[in-house]
C-alpha cells in the first residue's frame, strides 16, 4: 500500500460528512471553497447553507446586486472574499454562459481563484490531477518526510509543492486531496496530533525521529 492508499482508505472510513464532499459541481465546491479560506468549518457551514440556498446556481448568484452579497456575507469578515465572488459569478456567466469553468486554466484567471482554489476545484470536480497545498498539506508532508525547509520561503513553497505533486494520485486526485486535507485537519492536527493512531506513522520521519512539534518550520517575517 502506498502513502495515498493508506491515506484514502483512512479518509474513507473516518471523514467527516460535509455536504460540499460527493459533489462534483464546481460551482458547489468554489462557494464552499472560498467561504473555507479563512473560515472553519463549523463556522462556515451555516453561510455555505444561506448562500446555496439563495443562490442555488452561478446564474442566480451573477444576477445579485454586491449589497445582498455583503448583507448575507455579514459575519464572516474578509468580505473582498465576497465582492470577488460576485465579480467572478459574473464573469462566469458572461464569458462562459453560466457554466462554471472545471479545468485548472480556466479557473486560475478568475478573481479571487488562487493555485489551492484552482487546484482544489479541478480536482474535486474534474479529477484533474493537480495537488493541493494548504496549511494542512505543508503540516503532513513535513511531518511524514521530515522537510526542514520553512514552508513560508521562496525554496520552500516550491519544494513542499513538487512533494505534493510527486505524491498525488494520479487515478484519484479529487479524493486524494481530500485525504489528506481532512487527515491533516483531524489526526496530524498542529498541537496534539494523533500519533497514536495514525495510519501513517510508520513511515513518518518526525514520528521516528521525535520531531512533530519541531515539523513544519515557519519564519516568522
Ligand atoms: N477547508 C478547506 N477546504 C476544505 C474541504 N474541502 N473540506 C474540509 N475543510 C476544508
Amino acid at each position: 500500500m502506498s502513502f495515498s492508499d493508506d491515506l484514502v482508505q483512512w479518509y474513507q472510513s473516518n471523514k467527516r460528512q460535509l455536504p460540499w464532499r460527493d459533489t462534483h459541481d464546481a460551482y458547489v465546491i468554489w462557494l464552499s471553497e472560498i467561504i473555507l479560506q479563512q473560515t472553519r468549518v463549523e463556522q462556515g457551514l451555516p453561510y455555505f447553507y444561506s448562500f446555496l440556498e439563495k443562490y442555488p446556481d452561478v446564474s442566480s448568484f451573477a444576477a445579485a446586486s454586491e449589497d445582498d452579497i455583503l448583507k448575507l456575507w455579514q459575519g464572516l469578515g474578509y468580505y473582498s472574499r465576497g465582492r470577488n465572488m460576485l465579480k467572478t459569478a459574473r464573469m462566469v456567466q458572461a464569458d462562459y454562459g453560466g457554466i462554471f469553468p472545471e479545468a485548472y486554466d480556466q479557473l486560475i484567471k478568475l478573481k479571487g481563484i488562487g493555485e489551492y482554489t484552482a487546484s482544489a476545484i479541478s480536482s474535486f470536480a474534474a479529477n484533474e490531477p493537480k495537488a493541493v497545498v494548504d496549511g494542512n498539506v505543508y503540516r503532513v508532508l513535513a511531518r511524514y518526510f521530515g522537510i526542514n525547509e520553512p514552508i513560508n520561503s521562496p525554496k520552500g513553497i516550491k519544494i513542499f509543492q513538487s512533494a505534493a505533486n510527486e505524491l498525488l494520485d494520479k487515478h484519484r486526485p479529487g479524493i486524494h486531496n481530500q485525504a489528506m486535507m481532512e487527515f491533516g485537519a483531524m489526526l496530524c492536527r498542529p498541537k496534539n496530533p494523533a500519533c497514536n493512531i495514525c495510519p501513517v506513522s510508520e513511515g513518518c520521519y518526525a514520528f521516528a525521529n521525535n520531531a512533530v512539534n519541531l515539523l513544519p518550520v515557519k519564519l516568522n517575517k
